[in-house]
Order: C-alpha cells, then structure tokens, then sequence
C-alpha cells in the first residue's frame, strides 16, 4: 500500500460486541472486554502504518441512554481500566489522546481519568487516538449551532465546523463500522461528508489487525472525487 493511498484519519464504529458474546454464551460484557483488547491491537497497527488520526466510537448518547444500568457499569469499568492503565503504552507509542463527547454525566471518576488522559498525552505525539464517549453528532452540530447565535456570529460551514467537539481534526477519510450493520448511528455525520464508507460483517472483537489491513486496501482504491469528475 502507498502511504499517498492511506487514509489520513479512519473512524470506526466498534459494533458486535454483544452478539459475539452471546454466539459463546457469555455475558454482553465479556464481548465489550474482548472489544476493548481489540481496539488496543488495532490502534497499534494503525500507529505502525502511520495513520496520523484515529476515531473511536465508544459509547454514543443513545447507548448511554437505552443500555442497562449493568452493562453501562461494564463499559465504565473497562474505561477505568483503558484510562488507568492502557493509555501509558499508547503513550509510549505515540499516541495523543482526546475525547469527545459530553462528558458530565459520567461518573466522576471516570471524567478525571479521560480528563487526565488529554492532559498527561506527549505533546510531540505521533498520531491522534480520539474517543467517542457519550457522543451524538446531531446533539454536537445543535450545541455548535446554539453558541453561534448566543454570540451572534454569522452561520457558516466553517464557523459551525469550528464549534464542533472535532475542531482542529481532519475530517475522516474512511469510516468503518463491523458488525454488518450498514448506518452511521450519529457518528460524525457532519465531519463525514465525503468520507468512504467500509461496512465488514466481521463482530468487533474479531476484527484484527489483518482485517484493518484490508479495510485500508479496499480505501486505496476507491476514487476520491470530492464532488468533481
Ligand atoms: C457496540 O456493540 C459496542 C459498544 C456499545 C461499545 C464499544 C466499546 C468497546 C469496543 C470497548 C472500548 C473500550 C474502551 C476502553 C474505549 P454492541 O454491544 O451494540 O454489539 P451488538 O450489536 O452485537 O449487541
């Protein structure tokens, strides 16, 4: 693959975690936990191919809204362990760490810890690990729109870009979603405009380094037209 034909930032929307947990009679959790191993070797392949922004969608408004309060103590808890432990090898790897979302109903804990993860982040950093968490595009293009009118500055695409939790990240190349589900679930809708779409049936936790590889091939030879010919 030419490093020209990589994308610069890939979102991923990490689905499947519960169906390949239940098809090995677990609990849903243990398929989050596999989740979380699973993006931990993806974003090591993507620092290695040099991908310099990478999108995770962790937990979306609706999640944190419609899931039990179980499950959501799960997903907190491998949050705590991500944030406390995890992140010092991305670190070392190069990664600098950002979240996006709202972060206030969390747990106060755990918004320490994603604070103290962009904090403690080098600031030489080679790539840009970004997570979703408690995020919705529609609720973020609102916020973005309301603090416009609040301040009285005019409405346009740029000024509306510039208020969104992603200002100052390119806007994605390549969004993939595993899990066989083909939507974007309020992710990054906005910034996703001319993004390349890479829909896999594979269940998150199954999706390895390899098949990432073959996410970035398919993306080499799609033709980017931007809206020209
Ligand atoms: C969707 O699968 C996945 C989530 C709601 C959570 C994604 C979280 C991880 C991969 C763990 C990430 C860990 C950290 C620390 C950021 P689903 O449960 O909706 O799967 P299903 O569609 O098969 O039920």
């Amino acid at each position: 693959m030419e490093a020209a034909n990589l994308p610069r930032h890939v979102g991923i929307i990490m689905d499947g975690n519960g169906r390949w947990a239940k098809l090995r009679h677990k609990p849903r959790s243990f398929g989050h936990s596999a989740g979380m191993d699973a993006m931990i070797e993806i974003v090591k392949r993507a620092g290695e191919r040099e991908i310099h922004y990478i999108t995770v969608y962790a937990l979306s408004t609706e999640n944190l809204k419609n899931r039990p309060k179980e499950e959501l103590d799960e997903l907190f808890g491998l949050l705590r362990k991500y944030f406390s432990h995890h992140v010092k090898e991305l670190y070392k790897r190069g990664a600098k760490v950002k979240v996006i979302g709202d972060k206030s109903p969390l747990p106060a804990d755990v918004q320490k810890l994603l604070e103290d993860g962009e904090k403690n982040s080098p600031p030489d950093g080679k790539f840009t690990l970004t997570f979703a968490i408690n995020y919705g595009s529609r609720a973020e293009i609102a916020r973005a729109a309301e603090s416009l009118i609040k301040s009285g500055e005019p409405v346009t695409e740029e000024s509306l870009a510039s208020g969104l939790y992603t200002y100052g990240l390119p806007e994605p190349d390549l969004i993939i979603r595993t899990g066989g589900e083909m939507r974007l679930s309020n992710f990054l809708l906005w910034q996703s405009a001319y993004a390349e779409l890479y829909f896999t049936p594979v269940l998150f936790p199954d999706f390895t380094p390899d098949e990432f590889d073959k996410a970035l091939e398919e993306y080499s030879r799609r033709t980017r037209r931007f809206g020209g010919i």
